[in-house]
């Protein structure tokens, strides 16, 4: 069902030369794992904030970045210089979400109670289950005096979230989504968790909106898979089970639970990403991959006696269209993964292709809690190559790893990963362990990694653009230099958020497909926003050209008024537009 974009192009005639990433990789081409820098934490939460900074949050357990007399657990990590910064955040962020708003301001929630490090007596941290953080957009490129302000008294959640989803919705707002209200061994537990959704800014009157679903879905129902459909419409996934949430209803629909036992939310962690939308219909289609078939009829107490790290993690992948039709259909089994895997992720690449990335072929997420760890790790036999997922081909051909390089450093619990403004993708974090320890088969991993593709070695085209801010439904243009020797007549441009990475999900992420036209001196994009709010959620994107299989840097848009949600709806229905 996953419709190619059409691109009307105005160039006469191509020059008929083969695809310069064809050649051989003698010259440099090809997929490479890069590796430098250390973030001198365990990176298990990171969101790119800018052209050239990520944030990257982790625990207060003895990491050695440090600032203002202890340890840090936030940080900024500069891809220019490969260099880390501390921050001094507040509130404990150990494995909490986050997300930009409308007006292009990054927020993180949740966390959990206050730590103290081991060998110390005095807690760094102020208690984070309830935590928000808030990151304003930071302009300087080393992000000098960027900073993330906190102030519990104030901006707080109404309930205590360890393990939530945050989410941009249409208006502009987070939704956050379940949690658990302390700090748990293994499964949720229905006597703790937080079975309900909320609002930044807050909705309601900042009452929680309770969720039969996330209390049917206990117990592996952590960082629920959720996602913004392009009517304004929820999905979410958890454990096996799959429903649509109308925020503006409150209704709650039960759609059908993936197939053969296959479970993917934490501490069963499979991921998920909603395909790129392409216009004129921009239909949702989710894609689920990984996890495992394991029993969640266990509690806490019996995972020493029934789950190992060698049990095999799934290699099942399911995908379901979102209309009415495809949910009757449900989920259809999909080209099994080369390995099973345990946390992977799925990045979406600016050509409308999925990476799949990091995770184990054995074992399950959390720590310590299985008969047979590995160090403290519930899981064995790290995923050490890649695999492209191409959505657009044939059943039977869509994983593909061909000239995907395979990297030494496994990246299991606690880790994160992120498409970059530049193209490549950062790799960081792995920590299967309840402190600093480094000389385990699976240590706490500082080392940052890069997996730079193919389009990194060669003349790249660019984008330029005096337009910072993107109505919806608008015709606008932008400046374009391609290389000689590229097909031109083979351009997509997409419009992406590149996520909140952790725990196996990046939440948020989106690629929208804009219609685009290419001027007859190759100079200029005519290109149209998404129709409406709904389709792209109003805020922050990266705009990135790829033409003839190559790909240019991101430049960074705003889209949308760039005002303070919640905002009013925007542009037209989709079957509407022109
Ligand atoms: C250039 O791209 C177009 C669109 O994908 C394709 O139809 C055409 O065959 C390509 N030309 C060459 C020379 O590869
Ligand atoms: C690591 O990054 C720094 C800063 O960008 C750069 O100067 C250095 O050459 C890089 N090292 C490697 C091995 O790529
Ligand atoms: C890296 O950061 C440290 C402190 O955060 C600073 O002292 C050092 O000069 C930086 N190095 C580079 C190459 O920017
Ligand atoms: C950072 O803040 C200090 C103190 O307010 C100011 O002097 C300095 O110019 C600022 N630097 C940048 C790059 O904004
Ligand atoms: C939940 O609480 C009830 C009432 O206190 C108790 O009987 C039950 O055992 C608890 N369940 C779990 C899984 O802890
Ligand atoms: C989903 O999990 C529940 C609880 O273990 C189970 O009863 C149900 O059969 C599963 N659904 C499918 C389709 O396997
Ligand atoms: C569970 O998954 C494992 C590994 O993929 C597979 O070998 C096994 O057949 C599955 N069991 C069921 C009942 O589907
Ligand atoms: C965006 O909105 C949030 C919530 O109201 C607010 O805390 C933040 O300061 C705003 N950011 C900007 C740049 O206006």
């Amino acid at each position: 069902m996953w419709t190619s974009l059409a691109i009307t192009s105005l160039l006469a005639a191509s020059i008929p030369i083969p695809s310069i990433l064809a050649q051989t990789d003698s010259q440099g081409l090809g997929w490479h794992f890069v590796q430098n820098g250390s973030t001198q934490l365990t990176a298990l939460e990171a969101i790119v904030v800018s052209p050239t900074l990520l944030v990257v949050f982790d625990r207060v357990r003895g990491d050695p970045l440090q600032i203002n007399g202890h340890q840090a657990w936030g940080a900024i990590w500069n891809t220019e210089t490969n260099n880390v910064t501390a921050i001094d955040v507040l509130t404990d962020s150990f494995c909490a979400s986050g997300g930009f708003l409308s007006n292009g301001t990054m927020v993180s929630v949740g966390g959990q109670p206050v730590e103290i490090p081991d060998g110390e007596t005095v807690a760094p941290d102020e208690d984070g289950l309830m935590g928000v953080r808030i990151w304003e957009p930071c302009l300087d490129p080393a992000g000098v005096n960027c900073t993330l302000f906190e102030n519990p008294a104030t901006h707080s959640l109404a309930e205590k979230r360890w393990y939530p989803t945050s989410l941009r919705i249409f208006d502009g707002s987070l939704m956050i989504i379940g949690g658990i209200r302390i700090n748990t061994a293994f499964f949720n537990d229905k006597n703790l968790s937080t079975s309900s959704f909320e609002f930044f800014p807050k909705k309601d009157g900042g009452i929680p909106r309770p969720s039969e679903f996330l209390d049917r879905s206990l117990p592996a129902n952590l960082f629920p898979r959720s996602f913004a459909l392009p009517d304004g419409k929820i999905l979410m996934i958890a454990n096996n089970q799959t429903i649509i949430y109308d925020i503006e209803t409150q209704t709650e629909t039960i759609l059908p639970d993936i197939p053969n036992g296959v479970r993917v939310t934490n501490p069963y962690d499979g991921t998920a990403t909603l395909l790129p939308l392409s216009p004129p219909d921009y239909i949702p289609e989710v894609l689920v991959c990984g996890g495992t078939n394991a029993t969640d009829q266990i509690t806490n107490d019996d995972v020493g006696a029934a789950l190992s790290s060698q049990d095999p993690a799934s290699d099942q992948c399911t995908r379901m269209i979102l209309t009415p039709e495809g949910i009757e259909k449900g989920w259809e089994l999909d080209d099994r993964m080369p390995e099973g895997r345990m946390m992977p992720e799925m990045i979406l690449m600016p050509n409308g292709k999925v990476l799949v990335i990091n995770g184990a072929e054995t074992g399950f997420a959390a720590i310590a809690t299985v008969r047979d760890p590995v160090g403290q790790s519930n899981a064995d036999n790290a995923a050490l190559t890649p695999v492209l997922y191409d959505p657009a081909a044939p059943l039977g051909n869509r994983f593909d790893r061909e000239g995907l390089p395979t990297t030494d450093i496994a990246r299991l619990y606690h880790s994160s990963v992120s498409l970059l403004p530049g193209g490549n993708i950062f790799i960081a974090g792995s920590n299967p362990g309840r402190g600093v320890h480094l000389d385990d088969k699976f240590p706490s991993e500082f080392r940052v990694e890069y997996l730079n593709p193919p389009y990194m070695t060669v003349p790249r085209p660019s984008l330029s653009s005096a337009q910072k801010k993107i109505g919806f439904n608008e015709r606008f243009t932008v400046d374009v230099n391609i290389p000689e020797g590229l097909n031109a007549s083979s351009i997509k441009v997409s419009l992406m958020d590149l996520g909140f990475s952790t725990h196996a999900f990046h939440s948020s992420s989106r690629l929208v497909f804009l219609e685009a036209t290419l001027s007859e001196d190759q100079k200029t994009l005519e290109l149209v926003s998404p129709p409406n709010n709904r389709v792209y959620p109003p805020g922050p994107a990266w705009l990135y050209l790829t033409v003839d299989d190559v790909t240019s840097k991101g430049i960074q848009v705003m889209v949308g008024s760039g005002g303070t949600p919640p905002l009013p709806d925007e542009g037209v229905p989709i079957p509407l537009r022109k």
